[in-house]
């Protein structure tokens, strides 16, 4: 059986690769989806779609199985804590399906599907939420 304190620094591991990819995509969108179509902004969102295939996804896999795995471990899955934070997570997963999406779009079609950025202040509240419920567990 894997050691609960070397799952922790795991999910600990990817967590930040995980919250960090969905907002620096978030914030750099945008930009990719308005304006003139050039090379450099194709090379551009290929390099962040490339990202977001290679870390930012698996590392929300990585959160998701570890974390799961804790919850069991740790016998968390009766904790209210754990329910709200899952919900949240929830929406989190939701919020980086959505630029997969705006991402494989552009990909195909070019600069023209338009990237809102309201996802930059809710992932960064959605963060600073689920990582008090951990810390805190009310
Ligand atoms: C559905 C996915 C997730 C599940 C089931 C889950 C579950 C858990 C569990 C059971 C623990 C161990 C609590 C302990 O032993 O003290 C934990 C720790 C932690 N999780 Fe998650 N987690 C998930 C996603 C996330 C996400 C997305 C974040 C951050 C945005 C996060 C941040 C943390 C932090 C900071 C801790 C450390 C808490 C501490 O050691 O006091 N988790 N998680």
């Amino acid at each position: 059986m894997i050691d609960y304190r070397a799952l922790l620094a795991l999910h600990l591991i990817a967590v930040p690769l995980f919250v960090s990819g969905v907002l620096v995509t978030a914030l750099i969108l945008p930009s990719l989806a308005a304006g003139e179509e050039t090379p450099r902004r194709q090379a551009e969102r290929h390099r962040v779609r490339r990202w977001n295939l290679i870390l930012t996804t698996p590392a929300m896999l990585v959160v998701w199985v570890v974390g799961l795995t804790l919850a069991a471990e740790g016998g968390w899955f009766a904790a209210g804590w754990l329910h709200a934070k899952i919900a949240l997570v929830v929406l989190l997963t939701g919020l980086h399906g959505m630029q997969s999406g705006r991402l494989r779009r552009l990909d195909r079609v070019g600069g023209v599907t338009r990237a809102p950025v309201w996802p930059v202040p809710a992932i960064l509240l959605l963060a600073v939420a689920i990582v008090a419920l951990a810390i805190i567990k009310p």
